[in-house]
């Protein structure tokens, strides 16, 4: 396979489009990889050409980061590597300043992220979940702070309403700090919520999107069945939970299972390299995450961008798996436009400019002649 590299969001960066996900690593939340395992699917994603880590202070309460800092040290690859880690999840009971999105927590969390991974910067530092609670402005001014330190190269925002990111980007432009480079979110084949606000806004506004859970927590492997005896993977322990992050088995998602089915097959490719190929190549999505918990689901996955799915089989999978576009993108359409055009025809803009938000099922062009 072929690695290509392109720059983060704004920034000049260079990151492979297939990332390297941690949160496998280690079995300490019980559905991970052991050291050895690890090891392994982390030098078949270098040998592939990879040079994206994804990690965060809270994976298998600190393994994770341990883990890629020392196989990173290891193979001598830290001018190499881009590592990007998370703040925001609290690992001392007790003590509420230790988690958040506050200073104080930013300043903890940076170093012991740092001595954990056994360097002394993070190419990328997200924050990890918004905690509903700290100002953007806080935030954004911290993270500016830690770039100037020297402890963080880039930063980004994982798991943010849209409003806050364009806040928190609106500030970093007007008070001259780090911008957000990076936006990281849940997309895959049934979970499209983020393009409707986060693909206008990261590709106008300079951040890369990252895609966590692509292959939604192992269920557009193919491995699930709607009714299932014994234990397949991660989603068999969430079957009676109810933790939003795995209510992956409704019927909706079923169908799209069924139909990501027969499109791999109709191409000769395995069902998890499809949704993965899908993902990536959705419009405004600038790395997919990889997770793995053998080496032979790694060494498929890197061949996830080895081909292309043709139009036809493309729009089967967007016939299952679209969603409507929720209000006020559902009121933006042509009977809108021709009002607000007053009669004229209008248009894309010119060639080479970043085209208008597109709403579903409408054409680019309104003429209200
Ligand atoms: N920012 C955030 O809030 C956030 C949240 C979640 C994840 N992430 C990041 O995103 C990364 C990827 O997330 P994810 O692990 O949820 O991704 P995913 O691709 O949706 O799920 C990965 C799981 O799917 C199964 N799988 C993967 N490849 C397979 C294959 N070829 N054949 C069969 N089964 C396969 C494995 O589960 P089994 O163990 O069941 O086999 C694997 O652990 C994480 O490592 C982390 O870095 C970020």
């Amino acid at each position: 396979m072929t690695m290509t590299y392109y720059t983060l969001g704004n920034s000049g960066l260079r990151v492979s489009r297939l990332a390297l996900g941690t949160m496998t690593f280690g079995k300490e939340w019980g559905w991970g990889a052991d050291r050895d395992t690890a090891r392994a699917i982390f030098d078949a994603y270098v040998e592939a050409g990879g040079n994206f880590f994804d990690t965060a202070d809270l994976y298998t309460g600190g393994t994770a980061e341990a883990w890629l800092g020392e196989f990173i040290a290891e193979r001598g690859l830290r001018d190499m590597a881009v590592i990007a880690s998370k703040f925001t999840m609290n690992m001392q009971p007790g003590n509420p300043n230790a988690g958040g999105n506050g200073r104080k927590n930013i300043m903890r969390a940076v170093d012991a992220s740092l001595k954990r991974l056994g360097t002394d910067y993070i190419d990328l530092y997200l924050m990890h979940v918004w905690d509903r609670l700290t100002p953007a402005e806080e935030v954004m001014r911290t993270l500016d702070d830690l770039v100037r330190m020297g402890k963080v190269r880039h930063v980004g925002l994982s798991d943010v309403p849209a409003w806050y990111a364009g806040r928190a980007q609106a500030i970093a432009e007007l008070r001259g700090y780090e911008p957000v480079s990076a936006l990281q979110l849940e997309y895959s084949l049934v979970e499209r919520a983020i393009e409707n606000e986060f693909v206008p806004f990261g590709t106008r506004h300079g951040a890369g999107i990252m895609v966590w859970s692509p292959l939604a927590s192992g269920l557009l492997s193919g491995k699930y069945r709607p009714v299932q005896a014994g234990n397949t993977g991660r989603l068999d322990g969430f079957r009676n939970s109810t933790h939003p992050g795995f209510q992956k088995f409704t019927e909706r998602n079923w169908a799209v299972v069924a139909e990501l089915e027969k499109v791999a097959s109709e191409l000769g490719r395995s069902m998890p390299q499809v949704a993965l190929n899908w993902a990536a190549t959705q419009s405004g999505i600038a790395t997919v995450i990889l997770g793995a918990t053998t080496l032979n689901q790694m060494q498929d996955n890197l061949g996830a961008l080895d081909f292309e799915i043709p139009a036809g089989l493309r729009d089967r999978l967007e016939e299952v798996s679209r969603t409507p576009a929720p209000f006020p993108y559902s009121y933006f359409g042509s009977h809108i436009q021709g009002r607000v055009a007053g009669g004229a025809t209008t248009g894309d803009k010119p060639s080479g400019y970043a085209s208008p938000v597109l709403i579903e099922g409408e054409p680019a062009s309104v003429s209200t002649s």
